[in-house]
């Protein structure tokens, strides 16, 4: 199962990332988190991407599909995973093409006014990528991990403006890719992958029952060939 997760910053596909992963046996390759893991390092690739990121921007294409590619050519990619963040460009989506061959993408769509009040209370464990909400989805300990007890922090772009200026970017270098995924007719007769809207208003609950009874159906269909 090879699945891309589009979505507007904070649609929730980290969220949905983390359950998909779990069910499906598959890995999460997550190119936020991957570009924070560096800063956070302070590796030469975080301090080339840190103000980029935390300014909600977009790092250069040639970047993230060489991490992407590096990241797909390790061996637990080999019998599926799940792309969370990329691609984000018609020019990544393009490199995407000659990496690997998708099944499906899944697009979490969910209203702007919504995405501030999810974004402006998220919490994470900058650790593991554990994900909370401090009404939606909140820790068992305020500001504390459920797992580990280490304090949650907020992410240096989820403060209003920035998050502001995120949507526009998304609204000017992603959103393209729902267009792009609805038509697209395959290269040289790769499969050609399914595009799925999902309704992403809703509990986190909901909307994993949504997405797992459109892939159990395929799984189904692979364990009966
Ligand atoms: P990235 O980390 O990918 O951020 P993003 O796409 O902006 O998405 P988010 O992580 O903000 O949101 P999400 O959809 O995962 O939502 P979540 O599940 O956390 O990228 C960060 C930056 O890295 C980019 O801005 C860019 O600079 C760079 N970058 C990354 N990839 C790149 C690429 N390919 N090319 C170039 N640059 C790249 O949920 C959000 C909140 O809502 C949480 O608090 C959660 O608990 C809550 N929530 C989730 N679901 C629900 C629900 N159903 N109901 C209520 N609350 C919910």
């Amino acid at each position: 199962m090879r699945l891309i997760l589009l979505g507007c910053p904070g649609a929730g596909k980290g969220t949905q990332a983390k359950l998909i992963s779990q069910r499906y046996h598959i890995p999460q390759i997550s190119t936020g988190d991957i570009l924070r893991t560096a800063i956070q390092q302070g590796t030469a690739l975080g301090k080339k991407v840190k103000e980029i990121v935390e300014s909600g921007h977009l790092v250069p294409d040639a970047v993230v599909i060489q991490l992407v590619q590096e990241r797909l050519e390790q061996s637990d990619c080999q019998n599926g995973f799940l792309l969370d963040g990329f691609p984000r460009t018609v020019e990544q989506s393009e490199a995407l093409q000659h990496l690997a061959s998708i099944d499906y993408v899944i697009d979490i769509d969910v209203p702007e006014e919504e995405i501030i009040n999810r974004l402006s209370g998220r919490r994470i464990h900058p650790a593991s990528g554990r994900i909370y909400h401090i009404q939606n989805n909140p820790p068992r300990v305020a500001g504390r991990d459920d797992v580990t007890g280490d304090p949650l922090i907020q992410r240096p772009d989820d403060r209003e403006e920035t998050i502001r200026k995120r949507l526009q970017v998304y609204q000017d270098q992603t959103r393209p890719l729902k267009e792009y995924y609805q038509h697209y007719k395959g290269n040289n007769g790769s499969p050609v992958p399914r595009y799925v809207k999902i309704d992403g208003a809703g509990t986190v609950d909901e909307i994993s029952n949504k997405i797992f009874s459109i892939l159990d159906k395929d799984k189904c269909k692979e364990t009966i060939k």
